[in-house]
């Protein structure tokens, strides 16, 4: 039907025939002559019907936006001064000889280059006339060269693409899982893959050496600007390999991106241990480019007659931390009132602050809240911090994982309200994560998943748990988490010592991954790898504010569909051929 993409004409189709296809996007009447702009996916070209040609004219005439079109025509250039040199086609147009309606279109629920005028509800709920939209078309093929790019990565290195069970069992990834009824088995069900974790290793026992899939992965869980419930997974492992061999991989591969679809060089990525990151960005995933850091003056603060400040800085789980923002000083009291209010909400219970007006002045020219309080230790602490006249010093007290998330989160915003960013590009490996953290409850749990290798003997883990580290490692682009992984635990024992201290008992390590304990008495081979989160590098790559604009039909914040309405009801049959019955729901109170 066609001959070329409507976005891919140019100077040298000049006098050419040509045949397009596409949806009215524009469609004006200048004193006679009808100008349309025809949309595929490529782009725009701007086509010009002229009374003369009767026929095509009168069709023009009652082609309305959305129309779906196809034209014959010839391409000329555009007249002297009406060169639009922002459009690709901008320097000619087509000369339509002859326009079929290949089929209308009611009028649509919002103009494409009005959307911003409506909801996002609206958008999703007509996604497919959303996704007409030429910014959101590009996403999606920006999103497909990418994936190519990734596979001829990967192949060139020898990984073999194999698929796993999307039905199947729970894989502790650390949300709650999505359950599927089974019909065949009475009361039993399956779990849709939080990753597909096990199968993989499971294929490195099987000698396939190393492996690659770009999957689905589907958790529960309250779902953020960057998390979906459905999303996918660059997924790799190989056997006998290190740390270096996967995270060597795995750079080689974001790199070879960056350069090929956005001709970016991100260099080498620097390495962090997991407490150097927290200690100094409050955060296990820093944004780089911010040059801001959190200083430690727990020392400076012990004695101070400030309750506030002494208790935590004397408590062994205490952290009382510096944020200094050069230039900060400016910042008006409401404010400061609102970043208080933000930090709020990581459970700080303040944000005292300092503004150095005039240092030479001592205490007089400070301007704070508590400096009374900083009176013996001002000196130590307008040095430790680096402070000039201008800055504001930004202060958190309290339990170290409140202090971190607190001024963490304040960093970032602070970064961007003020946009202090230094570059646009800033890759790095946190690496040495701790094998457990401490739930609130005081149990512990893997940081990263139970089958990571830790960098001790089963003995020394089972005597010192807590103080473990693991051979896990994240890879950490502008301060979103990008990719983590680990180097595998391959055999058994030091596999039950992990579970031991996770507190699963013998019947449950059997019940849930009897198969994997089992694998790893047959021969398993060390092993490692990782996972990148596909629809997060997609997002920063192209700039998306959401995760959703990256992904084609996504779920809306509370985890549905709004387009297909999905979930949904089902019907009795349904659920009896399942034997399940539903609870009748709470009546709403009188
Ligand atoms: P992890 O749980 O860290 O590791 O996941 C790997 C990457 O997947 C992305 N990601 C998500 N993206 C969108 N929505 C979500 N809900 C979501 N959850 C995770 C992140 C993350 O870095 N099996 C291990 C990997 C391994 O050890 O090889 C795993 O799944 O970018
Ligand atoms: P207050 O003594 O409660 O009036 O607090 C004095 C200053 O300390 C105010 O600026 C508070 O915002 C701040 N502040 C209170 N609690 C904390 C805390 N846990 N961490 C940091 N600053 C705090």
């Amino acid at each position: 039907m066609r001959s070329h993409y409507c976005g891919d004409l140019n100077t040298s189709h000049l006098d050419q025939e040509v045949q397009l296809c596409g949806w009215v996007h524009r469609r004006r009447d200048h004193g006679g002559v009808i100008f349309l702009d025809l949309r595929d996916r490529n782009g725009l070209a701007q086509v010009v019907v002229d009374p003369d040609t009767e026929e095509a004219f009168a069709t023009a005439d009652r082609a309305r936006n959305e129309y779906v079109l196809k034209i014959s025509g010839r391409v000329r250039h555009r007249p002297e001064g009406t060169v639009n040199p922002n459009m690709p086609t901008g320097e000619i147009e087509v000369l339509a000889k002859q326009v079929e309606v290949l089929n209308t279109a009611e009028t649509p629920p919002f103009q494409l280059d009005e959307h911003g005028k409506v909801g996002e509800d609206v958008r999703l709920k007509y996604r497919y006339v959303d996704l007409r939209r030429p910014e959101m078309a590009e996403k999606l093929r920006f999103r497909s060269r990418v994936t190519h790019q990734i596979r001829n990565y990967l192949e060139e290195q020898g990984f073999l693409d194999i698929e796993t069970p999307i039905l199947t069992r729970a894989t502790p990834e650390g949300a709650r899982d999505y359950l599927v009824p089974s019909r065949t088995h009475e009361g039993q069900f399956f779990a849709l893959p939080q990753s597909p974790q096990l199968f993989k290793q499971l294929l490195m026992v099987s000698g396939f050496d190393r492996y690659y899939q770009i999957a689905k992965c589907f958790r529960d869980e309250d779902l953020r600007a960057d998390r979906q419930p459905e999303f996918t997974q660059i997924d790799l492992e190989a056997s006998f390999v290190d740390e270096e061999n996967i995270m060597g991989v795995a750079e080689g591969m974001i790199r070879t991106i960056f350069k090929e679809a956005k001709d970016v060089d991100l260099g080498e990525f620097p390495r962090m241990p997991y407490s150097e990151a927290m200690n100094r960005y409050g955060s296990d995933k820093p944004d780089l480019r911010i040059p801001l850091e959190l200083v430690d003056v727990n020392d400076l603060m012990e004695n101070v007659d400030f309750k506030v400040f002494s208790g935590p800085a004397s408590d062994p789980k205490g952290r009382v931390a510096a944020l200094k923002v050069k230039g900060g000083a400016e910042l008006s009291r409401k404010q400061i009132d609102e970043y208080t209010k933000f930090v709020g909400i990581y459970g700080a219970r303040g944000l005292a602050w300092i503004k150095v007006n005039e240092k030479t002045k001592g205490l007089e020219g400070l301007q704070s809240p508590i400096v009374k309080f900083m009176e013996p230790i001002v000196d130590q602490l307008l040095e430790r911090v680096g402070a000039e006249d201008g800055d504001i010093i930004f202060f958190g007290a309290d339990k170290a994982k409140i202090v971190n998330e607190a001024l963490g989160a304040l960093r970032c915003k602070l970064g961007e309200d003020l946009d202090l960013y230094t570059r646009e590009w800033a890759p790095l490996w946190v690496v040495d994560f701790p094998m457990f953290e401490e739930e609130d409850d005081g149990r512990l749990s893997a940081l990263h998943h139970p089958f990571t290798a830790p960098l001790c003997s089963p003995e020394e883990l089972k005597a010192d748990p807590g103080k473990q580290l693991s051979r896990a490692y994240d890879m950490v682009l502008n301060g979103t988490e990008l990719g983590g992984g680990s180097i595998r635990i391959h055999n058994q024992d030091m596999q039950e010592a992990v579970f031991d201290v996770l507190g699963i008992s013998e019947a449950e390590q059997e019940e849930k991954f009897g198969f994997l304990l089992d694998a790893l008495k047959f021969g398993a081979p060390p092993h490692g790898g990782l996972a990148f989160g596909l629809d997060r590098l997609m997002m920063l790559m192209t700039g998306a504010q959401s995760i959703r604009e990256v992904i084609a039909f996504p779920k809306t914040q509370s985890a549905a569909c709004v387009m297909t309405d999905a979930p949904g009801e089902v019907s009795k049959a349904q659920l009896k051929e399942l034997n399940l019955r539903l609870r009748a729901k709470p009546q709403p109170e009188e």
